[in-house]
């Protein structure tokens, strides 16, 4: 089972057909604050939609392309952490994330973002990772910014969200940019 330790109380841990339920309570007591930036919230209408988003996240990582992790805090399930798919000829990905309304602002997505980074460039030896957000979306930015990444640019009305189009900030960071790689301990 894979499961990654980001310190004494986070945990990420690929997701089981036994999480569904729970995920699906998680998604349904955070709709409204989900809605504003995340796409896909009316796909996830019964606890069999996240069946099948938890068997297509277990398909991705059997085929080598990523993965969606749980975000555990004591245990307990509070977020997703993924990958979007692994652009292996471009050594490349995007990573995307959500948090429970209520643990938001602890600093479990900087963290859990800082231990994926660390297993794309040192274990998965990925050249570029990319973050990508509404340009509304601060918070959200604040996250690629305090992990060092580079703001690259802004794409035009690239994501529909129910009722309208968002443009998207770009941000990047390179294996070379970043600081705690393997090559560099030593
Ligand atoms: C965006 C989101 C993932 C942040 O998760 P989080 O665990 O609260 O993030 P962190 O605590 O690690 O960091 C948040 C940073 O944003 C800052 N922040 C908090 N509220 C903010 C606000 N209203 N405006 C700007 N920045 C804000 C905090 O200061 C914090 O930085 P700090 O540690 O220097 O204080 C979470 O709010 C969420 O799930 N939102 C809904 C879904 C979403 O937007 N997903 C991302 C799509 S790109």
């Amino acid at each position: 089972m894979f499961e990654y330790k980001v310190d004494d109380n986070i945990s990420l841990k690929l997701l089981n057909k036994s999480d569904a339920e729970d995920l699906y309570a998680l998604i349904n007591s955070n709709r409204l604050y989900l809605r504003q930036w995340l796409s896909w919230l009316d796909k996830i209408k019964e606890v069999n939609d996240t069946v099948s988003f938890i068997n297509n996240t277990r398909d991705q990582f059997a085929n080598n392309n990523g993965f969606q992790a749980g975000i555990l805090v004591d245990q307990k399930l509070t977020g997703i952490i993924g990958l979007h798919e692994i652009d292996w000829e471009d050594k490349k990905t995007e990573i995307g994330y959500w948090i429970d309304q209520n643990y938001q602002g602890r600093g479990i997505i900087t963290k859990a973002c800082k231990a994926l980074l660390d297993y794309l460039f040192n274990r998965l030896k990925l050249n570029k990772v990319e973050i990508h957000c509404a340009e509304q979306n601060t918070k959200s930015q604040q996250i690629p910014l305090k992990l060092g990444f580079v703001r690259e640019g802004l794409i035009r009305e690239a994501q529909w969200l129910y009722d309208h189009y968002v443009n998207l900030v770009i941000y990047g960071l390179l294996a070379s940019e970043y600081v705690n790689r393997d090559d560099e301990k030593c």
